[in-house]
């Protein structure tokens, strides 16, 4: 008899919940959008392969600006340089905040990190802090020689590869130098790249995007506290993959602090927040858990975006040989002319078609293709519809970079012609291109990024000539993406590399 009257008190709790947000957002002139279902609302129709694909078909569905809900939050995705302008410049500092994640809140220390902090005090000066220290111009070269050492070792598997005439894997080559260099910058660690350690840095990367990118019960349904999140062992994986990071970031730490320790050549990023720490300059506090949370920002921002950019590039070249060929032409010319054999980051402002190609590179698959989601913080209007406080907002940068409006109608071509006609930059003030982000919350290691990005490509294309592996046609390559914070290609790019050089 108990439990049928706790049966019936908690649907009548959960009926009344959901009363509750329809009489609320019924007040609202929402964007329009797919009709929700009760309690789940739109959570059945979402697709997880290619979200920044589905999106689009539902902009050219429903415009725009459109809105949708996951169980009772409302959801807005905007889809045009336009409404892209009016959100991120217009109304930036109302749409500054992240919305409410529960792994978020636990993975960042309960958002002491920036990528994830919500929009206080204390983000703002640490955001100060990385823009003048972390990632200024000067810190960003010390690491020059890191960069191209580890790309220089890139180069010389590829080649023992070519000799052979074996494949290789362009995904995993990207993703092994994206670690070792975040490894060395962020902790003046030089890992053996076959190694046990290296292993270990890996599999807690992998854990944390993972749990990074998960639906929570809680959040979406917050009646039922964290009842489902555990019974679906949901929580459990959360904390063990906490867990895991937390004691590697300590040991690193523990090392920062021995007195005995050989510092490493180049102040590494670690070094100089252990230096905030110790010193207390900020007006907020700056616990040990706000080194490690700040940290964590270097290792998922550097491990996986620039390498998920050259893959693309790579992917594009071999669908588009002319463009490949033009590409590979200017870069061998330049260095040949010059008899140089490493294309280094000073070399790349004197290539304008390769650095055409890089921005269309980023325009046709920008890597975090639906930028990391905002929070309204005050209720708003855009385009004439009513955005509530708390909604919670992606720009789909993907779909921007098809606005016809912008771009015309070969939007969908890889033609890097089009930067060389039209003076565009990632700086973040021209809407239609924003794969860095735009406004109070760009992307603060944009510089470093590029960096990453721009070296190894343009050695893989002044040092070798490539071929699909297995016999496979360019038309039959597999264009998904892999669902995390930085979008994948989710199929690895295998290539035949041949040497240019002999
Ligand atoms: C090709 C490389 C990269 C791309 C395409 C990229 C792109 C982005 C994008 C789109 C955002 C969201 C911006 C927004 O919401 O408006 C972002 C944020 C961020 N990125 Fe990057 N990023 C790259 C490399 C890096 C690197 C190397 C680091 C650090 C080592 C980094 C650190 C961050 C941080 C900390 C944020 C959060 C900023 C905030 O919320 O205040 N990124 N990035």
């Amino acid at each position: 008899m108990t439990d049928i009257i706790v049966g019936v008190v908690a649907l009548a709790v959960v009926l009344l919940f959901f009363l509750y947000q329809n009489l609320k957002t019924k007040r609202y002139k929402l964007p329009p959008g797919p009709t929700a279902l009760p309690v789940i609302g739109n959570l059945h129709q979402l697709q997880k392969l290619n979200p920044q694909r589905f999106f689009y078909g539902w902009a050219r569905k429903y415009g725009p600006i459109l809105s949708y809900k996951i169980g009772s939050r409302t959801m807005v995705v905007i889809s045009s340089a336009e409404l892209t302008k009016e959100l991120l410049k217009m109304q930036d500092v109302n749409f500054t905040d992240r919305p409410q994640h529960r792994s978020h809140e636990v993975i960042s220390y309960g958002r002491r990190d920036m990528v994830l902090s919500h929009y206080t005090p204390y983000y703002r000066e640490i955001r100060k802090m990385a823009m003048n220290h972390l990632f200024s111009p000067t810190r960003v070269a010390t690491f020059k020689h890191v960069r191209e050492e580890e790309v220089t070792r890139m180069m010389v598997k590829i080649n023992k590869a070519a000799e052979k005439s074996e494949a290789v894997d362009v995904s995993e080559l990207m993703m092994t130098l994206g670690n070792s260099v975040v490894c060395r910058q962020a902790f003046g660690k030089k890992y053996n790249e076959d190694g046990e350690e290296m292993k270990r840095f890996i599999k807690i990367v992998y854990g944390i995007q993972n749990v990074l990118g998960k639906i929570y019960f809680s959040d979406i349904f917050p009646f039922t506290g964290y009842v489902l999140d555990d019974l679906t062992g949901l929580t459990a994986y959360m904390n063990e993959c906490f867990e895991r990071q937390d004691t590697y970031l300590q040991e690193i730490i523990d090392e920062t602090l021995d007195p005995n320790r050989v510092k490493p050549e180049t102040e590494s990023m670690i070094d100089l927040l252990m230096d905030i720490y110790k010193d207390q300059p900020l007006a907020s506090d700056f616990t040990i858990e706000n080194v490690k949370a700040v940290i964590l920002d270097i290792i998922t921002g550097g491990t996986e975006t620039a390498a998920a950019g050259v893959v693309w590039g790579m992917t594009y070249l071999m669908k588009y040989p002319k463009v490949m060929k033009k590409a590979q032409a200017e870069v061998r010319e330049y260095m040949r002319e010059r008899g140089l054999t490493f294309v280094t980051e000073d070399d790349i402002k004197n290539l304008p078609y390769f650095r055409a190609l890089v921005k269309e590179t980023l325009r046709i698959e920008p890597v975090i293709p639906l930028l990391i989601p905002r929070s309204c913080i005050q209720d708003t209007k855009i385009a004439g519809y009513d955005i509530p406080a708390g909604t919670t907002v992606n720009v789909n940068v993907w779909a921007v970079s098809r606005d016809e409006k912008e771009w015309g109608h070969d939007a969908d071509e890889f033609r890097p012609e089009r930067f060389l006609e039209k003076d565009v930059d990632f700086k973040g003030t021209d809407y239609e291109f924003i794969p860095f982000g735009s406004g109070r919350r760009m992307c603060p290691g944009m510089r470093l990024g590029a960096a990453m990005l721009e070296v190894p490509y343009a050695n893989l294309l002044l040092n070798f000539d490539f071929k699909l592996a297995n016999g496979m046609k360019s038309e039959d390559i597999n264009m998904d993406v892999m669902t995390g914070f930085a979008m994948h290609k989710s199929q690895h790019h295998m290539l035949v590399p041949q040497k240019v050089w002999k």
